[in-house]
């Protein structure tokens, strides 16, 4: 038996020692007798305490991907929108902020780590029918590379992707000339203030370039709990990226399976690897600009490429990074901007949050001297 929480009663102390699926086990002592209590989650009369399994000072690290921070005051995992429930309880009670994790593959948690509780989301399962309902727990790319197996059109290009389903709206994740939200149908979602289970239709969404409502105030209380595609059976490849299309220069029409091995490939000359390199990916999203700035820089700049946008011209941040700013490789603190991709800054090993903060800090500044473009983080960052 493991102790894993305790509380105070009203009356007495009483201690959570299991929990096993449904099952929880409490001791009460009270008047030197102690009472086991068994109680079963599905219970019409549930318990008042919590069945979920929460741990005191938790180091958050080994959660991400840059393999950087310090600990929470709590931590749990969500392993059912009920225990989900019992998380947000529990820090109201104690007036705790919550932060919920996905796959931490989009974080930079500060050295001091996080003062309140971690709710890591490990909902699972996928419903296959006319849309594909996916649990947020969900590792992406196994998703992806069912989606794949099926033979089902929409996701491939994201291929490779790290984190989980119930992540990938929140910044809408797009590579390779695809966004979730082109294939998103809705998201299912739990609302903190009322405790009630919502369904939010693509538009209510209100996606954007690495952004959805997700991001902003009145979304901040949503907590993603399912999401749904509108997958085809009889699509098409999307091949308009450059990577892709010179990978198929040499013509014909490429099968769901060749489009996802080659943005495995394309991806694994890029980006570091994840076993070897702590990295949140692209740090910074590519700047969307005017068109009269960009004709500016287009003068001094030649080789700078553009894609227009509704509100202006997104330009990769990555060519400005390397041919204009000369930073390609350059390290600082053991941080240092990939060599194959700067715009993903990657911990070399024992890099500190602050060390990657002013790494980025330093970034910002070069890229503000040298073209005036104020460039704004895609990572989030938790203090
Ligand atoms: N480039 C250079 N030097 C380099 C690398 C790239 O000049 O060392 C140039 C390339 O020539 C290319 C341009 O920069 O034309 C853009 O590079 P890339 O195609 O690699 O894409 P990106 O704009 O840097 C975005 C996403 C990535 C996604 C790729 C592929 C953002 C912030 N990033 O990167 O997403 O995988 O496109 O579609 O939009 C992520 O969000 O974490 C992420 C990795």
């Amino acid at each position: 038996m493991r102790l894993l929480y305790t509380d105070k009663h009203p009356m007495f102390e009483a201690r959570n020692i299991g929990c096993y699926d449904n099952v929880a086990l409490r001791a009460d002592t009270a008047g030197g007798c102690t009472h086991i209590d068994i109680s079963f989650r599905s219970s019409p009369r549930r318990p008042y305490f919590c069945t979920m399994e929460l741990l005191k000072n938790v180091s958050i690290a080994e959660f991400t991907s840059f393999k950087i921070g310090g600990k929470a005051d709590y931590f749990c995992r969500a392993r059912s929108v009920d225990e989900l429930k019992e998380a947000l309880a529990f820090a109201r009670r104690h007036s705790l902020p919550i932060f919920i994790l996905g796959g931490g593959t989009n974080m930079l948690l500060s050295d001091d780590g996080f003062r309140g509780v971690v709710v890591k989301i490990e909902l699972h399962g996928v419903k296959w029918g006319e849309a594909s309902v996916v649990a947020a727990g969900e590792n992406w790319d196994s998703f992806v590379a069912e989606t794949v197996a099926r033979g089902l059109w929409g996701l491939e290009n994201l291929s490779g992707i790290p984190g989980t389903v119930g992540a990938a709206p929140v910044q809408n994740i797009g590579a390779y000339g695809v966004e979730i939200a082109e294939v998103l149908e809705w998201v299912e979602a739990l609302d903190m203030r009322t405790g009630e289970i919502k369904q939010l239709s693509n538009a209510d969404c209100a996606f954007a370039y690495r952004d959805s409502i997700f991001k902003k105030q009145e979304g901040k209380n949503f907590i993603i709990t399912r999401v749904a595609f509108r997958l085809q059976k009889d699509g098409a490849p999307n091949l308009q990226y450059k990577d892709l299309a010179e990978y198929f220069s040499s013509g014909g029409a490429p099968t769901l399976q060749q489009i996802r091995r080659a943005v495995l490939e394309i991806r694994a000359r890029k980006f570091p690897d994840l076993k070897t390199h702590g990295t949140a990916g692209s740090f910074f999203k590519n700047p969307i600009i005017s068109k009269e700035k960009f004709e500016e820089l287009k003068k001094r700049f030649p080789g700078l490429s553009g894609f227009p946008v509704p509100s202006g011209v997104k330009v990769p941040l990555a060519w400005i990074l390397d041919k204009i700013c000369g930073l390609k490789g350059f390290e600082q603190d053991n941080t240092a901007l990939w060599k194959d991709q700067p715009l993903v800054l990657v911990n070399k090993g024992g890099a500190s949050a602050s060390a990657v903060s002013a790494l980025a800090d330093n970034i910002a500044h070069i890229v503000k001297e040298k073209t005036g473009i104020e460039i704004e983080r895609e990572v989030n960052f938790l203090c």
